[in-house]
């Protein structure tokens, strides 16, 4: 079989099991077995294929055709311009998301005293390392809970030749905040200039209903609770606690969430709230900034 007829029938398999992306998705798997890139993919069209090289391709094509995620499949995928290992047990990184590293890296485009970044929730890393290439300067610090994730995040940290702070911990439990206690001050945390976080955010009922390729991905990074707000709730009221007076809280979250989040945030302490669109023109990322004396606005 020549590199033509593999491709074609890679994405025969894929088109006939109603996958949408068929094209993009049949030429990444080409291109990724066949160790090519999508240029030499079409100059070297006529080369004929090893029988092993071709039966794997194939294989993965079948395995795209049940749904299984493209991305899981690679290996690999990029965001912000980056490379990110995933693969069962991570969130596979999302185009929205650059969305709230925009918002962060903008921020930090005035100069801040404060650099100290902190992204809960952090999954494969993809937040925190893209911040940490792009804001000279930042100390970024991620939290992560889930065992399957963590390897991901230092692989991915690694990878990038980025240096962060890595803890395993459960941002829904106080104590976590003891990892921030101020050597100097008995009783006070260090304070992060800008809190960054794309927390769990599926409903219950969002949760019964997942799309078979979502289903892949773990539960635990995507379930929010009932009204898949309980991250946003916590985060705002518990981790406001090492932020410095006036530093920026932003979150991703669904897009019919954003006004509950702002409302959350506005409750618990935040000033100019600000809702930003996604790409796809829905409301996606809310953030503001810490009010320096909450008990007055109650
Ligand atoms: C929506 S994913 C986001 C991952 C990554 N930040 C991104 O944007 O692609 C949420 C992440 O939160 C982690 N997580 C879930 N519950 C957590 C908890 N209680 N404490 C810390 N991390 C948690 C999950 O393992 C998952 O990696």
């Amino acid at each position: 079989m020549v590199i033509r007829e593999l491709t074609a029938r890679i994405k025969e398999i894929l088109r006939s099991a109603g996958i949408e992306e068929y094209d993009f998705d049949g030429s990444c798997i080409a291109e990724d077995f066949l160790g090519l890139d999508g240029t030499q993919l079409l100059l070297k069209a006529d080369k004929q294929v090893e029988d092993t090289a071709a039966r794997k391709a194939i294989e993965a094509a079948e395995k795209r055709a049940t749904g299984y995620p493209l991305q899981y499949i690679l290996g690999k995928w990029e965001f912000y311009g980056l490379p990110f290992k995933v693969g069962e047990g991570v969130l596979i990184p999302r185009p929205d998301t650059e969305i709230l590293v925009d918002t962060v890296i903008e921020y930090y485009r005035s100069p801040r005293e404060n650099m100290r970044i902190i992204d809960l929730c952090s999954g494969s890393g993809c937040i925190a390392v893209a911040l940490k290439k792009n804001i000279p300067g930042a100390e970024v610090t991620a939290v992560e809970n889930s065992s399957e994730a963590m390897p991901y995040l230092v692989h991915n940290a690694r990878m990038n030749d980025t240096v962060l702070r890595y803890i395993k911990g459960d941002v829904m439990n106080g104590a976590l905040l003891d990892n921030f206690s101020d050597p100097e001050n008995v009783g006070e945390h260090i304070k992060f200039g800008c809190i960054v976080s794309n927390p769990p955010y599926l409903t219950k009922e969002e949760m019964s209903e997942l799309q078979t390729e979502v289903g892949y991905e773990p539960k635990y990074a995507l379930d929010g609770g009932i009204d898949g707000l309980k991250f946003y709730r916590v985060i705002a009221c518990l981790w406001r606690e090492v932020l410095e007076d006036n530093g920026l809280l932003a979150f991703e979250a669904g897009y019919q969430q954003c006004g509950q989040v702002a409302e959350i945030m506005e409750k618990s302490g935040f000033y100019d709230v600000t809702v930003k669109k996604d790409l796809g023109g829905n409301e996606r990322v809310i953030f503001g900034y810490k009010s320096p004396d909450k008990e007055d606005l109650t």
